[in-house]
């Protein structure tokens, strides 16, 4: 069985990173997940991934992430299997490649990978058998979250055309916001990037890619913002002008009149942004969360094969 869409055709058996798809996989990926919402809601292909095994790998936390990927995994009807890293023969010393060719060997046949070390879902595909998706690695790359921030901003304004997103806060550590840049770029959209300058350090190295390090003229013009919040564990530390770039009502007033927020979570209220803020009638955050089902259904029906 397969779930016929109508675009385009999809020949990959991973998706490590939003680089290099084009506009048509892109725009595949959003149509199936629109597709994959109804049919969650209507309990359609319910028998898709009944042959897979999803192995849930997460080196580090998450909520958002993995709990979407289990439910979309079990919507369509695979196993799943979670690694529980604390729990499991990684705290004996056993490396990242010997822990996922035991997944493999079990009968895991596709692996959502979160890990630390940028390039892990990348060694994980040239290392195993499995499919991999990856689900975040270092600072390098989260295409699923970058995918539902576009479903998210799409069915806002209609199209993703000419919309400009400012990405703000502790961007020079995000995963998020460097996959966002390639998927909305790809997508059609304009992405601006500020924060206090070590926070944006190295974008301007980018062509298409606008930066900031003024909120005013980070805002400015901006029909939505997406908050950061600062990667303590890459790193990070809070730079002393940190409460000039908290987002609140009143700073979004230098955006558009209408500008949406967005956050990928987790949030820290009264840091990056204020819980008015994030709770409030200009926030998508909760909408980016919901998108999350259907889009990672999508993603893990496609490295299947069945879409
Ligand atoms: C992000 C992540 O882990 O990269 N969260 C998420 O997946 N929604 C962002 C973060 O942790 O700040």
């Amino acid at each position: 069985m397969t779930v016929a869409v109508g675009i385009g055709t999809w020949s990959r058996r991973h998706l490590l990173d939003v680089e290099g798809l084009t506009r048509d996989e892109l725009e595949r990926i959003l149509a199936l997940a629109v597709e994959m919402r109804a049919a969650r809601a209507e309990r359609r292909h319910r028998s898709l991934l009944e042959a897979e095994v999803v192995g849930l790998a997460f080196y580090e936390a998450s909520t958002r992430t993995r709990v979407s990927f289990e439910l979309a995994a079990k919507a369509l009807g695979a196993t799943t299997v979670d690694l529980s890293v604390s729990g499991s023969s990684v705290v004996k010393g056993e490396s990242l490649v010997d822990t996922l060719r035991t997944l493999e060997r079990t009968g895991v046949t596709t692996l959502v990978l979160r890990h630390g070390s940028s390039g892990a879902a990348h060694l994980a595909a040239r290392t195993t058998g499995l499919r991999v998706v990856n689900g975040g690695d270092g600072i390098h790359a989260h295409p699923t979250q970058a995918l539902l921030d576009a479903l998210t901003l799409r069915e806002t304004f209609g199209s993703l055309e000419g919309v400009l997103l400012t990405i703000v806060g502790d961007v020079v550590h995000s995963r998020v916001a460097r996959s966002n840049i390639h998927c909305l770029l790809t997508l059609g959209a304009r992405v601006r990037v500020a924060g206090p300058p070590a926070w944006v350090a190295g974008f301007d190295a980018w062509p298409e890619v606008e930066v900031a390090t003024r909120l005013d003229d980070g805002l400015r013009g901006a029909d939505a913002v997406m908050a950061l919040r600062a990667q303590l564990e890459r790193g990070a530390s809070l730079p002393p002008e940190v409460a000039e770039w908290r987002l609140d009502e009143e700073r979004m007033r230098l955006a558009d009149p209408g500008a949406v927020v967005m956050h990928p979570g987790p949030t820290n209220e009264g840091v990056e942004i204020t819980a008015d803020l994030a709770n409030g009638p200009r926030s998508l955050v909760g909408r980016q969360v919901e998108n999350g089902v259907p889009v990672r259904m999508a993603v893990l029906a496609l490295v299947a094969g069945v879409a």
